[in-house]
């Protein structure tokens, strides 16, 4: 317990310095840096080599912190309630008042925005006085991270400090949904889209329009794994690592499980890890078995999908 209170400690030194560090969530670990400033913001786009027209989560501790800096409405509120702290991000219209740096919201007027869950984060954010800007920790279009290797692995020494909170325990980004407008969700992730619109209630919203938007880390070079992905495999061709969803008798030194028994949470925990081993091991092809869409299923297929475009 200390030894978290001190590593917070220095997280914060680091932030207040304007320096980005890497912060554990429950969906993957982020690039965090203050939201506020101009100069912290920029070090994560250039770390990461993000392209700077595309804007960046800010991460809050509680509601009344976003008040400050964004419109909410009251589906926003029974989302909230129900959904946070928890892997879910709104995409909410700016206050003119704002302090949120210009490049986080690619000089738009909305910004994304989330409240993470894991306990060291939540910790941290309750003890400085700005949101926190966080990508996911990774080099733009590779693997989300998941664990502080993760992110060793993707930065070597160019980035200064990690805050190590163990493995995400959900392994999948947030789900994203547009509030401005009529709801809508931009991105599949860690809550089910189910879930989301059964709390949507469509007389509130019913003389709204859907407004488009650009979401562009959601492109299709995102989350490669940087060899060929072959989806809805049957089985595996020689030295093709094969990843099922359920354990199987048969022993294959080339299997690589994301769940014992087809349990969609445990594989999506699962699925960026086991990528990342693959390609550790050598692997030059991937094929992956099918998966069923439903839950976080959903998310876990457009992340394959993704990974299987060139
Ligand atoms: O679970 C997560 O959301 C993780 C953890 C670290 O919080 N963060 C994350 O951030 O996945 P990132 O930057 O890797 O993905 C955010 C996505 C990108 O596709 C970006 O284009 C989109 O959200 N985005 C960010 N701000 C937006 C906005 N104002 N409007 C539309 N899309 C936005
Ligand atoms: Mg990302």
């Amino acid at each position: 317990m200390k030894k978290n209170d001190s590593n917070i400690k220095k997280a914060i030194k680091y932030l207040n310095n304007n320096e980005c560090i890497a912060i554990p969530t429950e969906t993957v670990y982020g690039l965090a840096a203050n939201a506020y400033s101009d100069k912290a913001v920029s070090r994560v786009y250039k770390l990461k080599k993000r392209p700077s027209n595309n804007p960046l989560i800010a991460h809050y501790h509680n509601l009344e912190d976003c008040k400050k800096d964004c419109e909410i409405d009251k589906t926003f509120k029974r989302l909230y309630k129900k959904f946070c702290p928890g892997p879910i991000s709104f995409v909410l219209k700016l206050k003119k008042k704002s302090k949120i740096s210009k490049i986080v919201s690619n000089n738009s007027d909305s910004i994304a925005i989330r409240f993470p869950s894991h306990p060291l984060t939540r910790k941290l954010l309750k003890k400085i006085n700005y949101p926190l800007a966080a990508p996911s920790a990774n080099i733009s279009t590779s693997i989300s991270p998941v664990s502080k290797q993760d992110v060793v692995d993707e930065f070597g020494p160019k980035l200064k400090f990690i805050l190590d909170g163990g493995s995400s325990k959900i392994g999948i980004e947030s789900t994203i949904i547009n509030l401005i407008g009529k709801p809508h969700i931009l991105r599949l992730g860690g809550i089910s889209s189910k879930l989301i619109y059964k709390l949507i209630n469509p007389l509130e919203n019913k003389n709204k329009k859907k407004i488009r938007i650009k979401v562009p880390g959601t492109s299709k070079l995102h989350y490669s794994p940087g060899i060929p992905v072959r989806l809805n495999a049957k089985k595996n061709y020689q030295n093709e690592a094969y990843i099922l969803i359920k354990k199987r008798k048969k022993i294959d030194k080339n299997y690589f499980y994301l769940s014992k028994k087809s349990n969609l949470k445990e594989a999506a925990k699962n699925l960026y890890r086991t990528l990342r081993i693959i390609k550790k091991n050598g692997y030059k092809k991937i094929a992956i078995e099918k998966i069923p869409n439903k839950n976080i299923g959903e998310a876990i297929n457009d992340r394959i999908l993704r990974a299987s475009k060139k």
